[in-house]
């Protein structure tokens, strides 16, 4: 099975995309969030783009989608009152990008069942809206929505979405990376925006990962984002890395769409599904 991923989309997706990756004929496109850049509308204006691919779409919402400014804002600066305050109207704002992906489908906590007629492939969206790191973001949506108030309850939710599956493989959909990957700030999650650097993924998902795999689920492939390719302070950071027989992609290169010699270039990843392993590799279409 073939599965196209879209990393940070900021903004950064059109018609020209629609075409190349519904030539390339994948069972399936994955986005890891972040449709939007820092205002509401631009988001729901690319997210109606993404409904013109007729490639099934499964979109995890990022830190950017169905938010406003103040709001991201609040978030990064751990203003807890404020972000409360900034919640009112979520329920329309995620109602407003769902409606405007559809027949994209905005995921969290669900599960997504992929069927080539060869293999079944079972998508796990982990927790959306993540922000990375130790702070629980979006936190007064995750409780209203789906009683989610700390990384344990999110863990829970996770792996019930993990134990009914009976799919020949699992992979793993997630805005952020999971945490125990590195804690430098050139590691595939580490923070590059403190001199302190330090692990920057989500607990809960590797503990939701940790948990699958001791129930003997197949657990192949985790793809996420977030964590921008081109480091604060210059260099890259590894956009793969394999361990114990996983697959971790993160498939943030902003912008995705750039200019190199003169010709414009428009990054995603590619999926190669086998008997027991996934592999991945960058594919940059004009
Ligand atoms: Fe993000």
């Amino acid at each position: 099975m073939r599965i196209g991923v879209v990393g940070d989309v900021h903004l950064a997706f059109d018609a020209i995309d629609v075409e190349r990756l519904d030539a390339l004929a994948y069972t399936a496109i994955l986005f890891v969030g972040d449709i939007a850049g820092y205002f509401e509308r631009g988001g729901l204006e690319t997210a109606r783009v993404i409904a013109q691919l007729s490639t099934p779409a499964i979109v995890i919402p990022g830190n950017h989608d169905a938010a406003h400014v103040g709001q991201m804002a609040a978030e990064v600066l751990e203003a807890e009152a404020l972000v409360g305050l900034m919640n009112v109207g979520q329920p329309g704002r995620e109602r407003a990008l769902a409606d405007a992906l559809s027949p994209a489908v905005l995921a969290g906590y669900s599960r997504h069942r992929l069927d080539d007629g060869e293999r079944t492939v079972d998508v796990i969206a982990a927790r959306p809206h993540s922000a990375g790191g130790p702070r629980l973001a979006f936190r007064p949506h995750l409780a209203a929505a789906f009683g989610v108030e700390d990384f344990e309850d999110s863990r829970r939710l996770i792996e019930a979405r993990v134990a009914e599956s009976d799919a020949d493989d699992l992979i793993f959909l997630a805005h952020n990376g999971p945490t125990g990957l590195g804690a430098r700030r050139d590691d595939i999650w580490g923070c590059d925006f403190r001199d302190s650097e330090g692990d920057f993924g989500d607990p809960d998902l590797e503990y939701a990962i940790g948990d699958a795999r001791e129930l003997g689920k197949p657990v192949r492939a985790v793809i996420a984002g977030h964590m921008h390719h081109a480091l604060r302070g210059g260099g890259l950071r590894p956009w793969r890395l394999e361990r114990d027989g996983v697959l971790y992609v993160n498939a943030a290169r902003v912008p995705r769409i750039f200019e190199q010699d003169g010709r414009t270039l428009r990054h995603h990843v590619e999926l190669i599904v086998d008997a027991d392993r996934v592999r991945a590799r960058e594919v940059l279409t004009s």
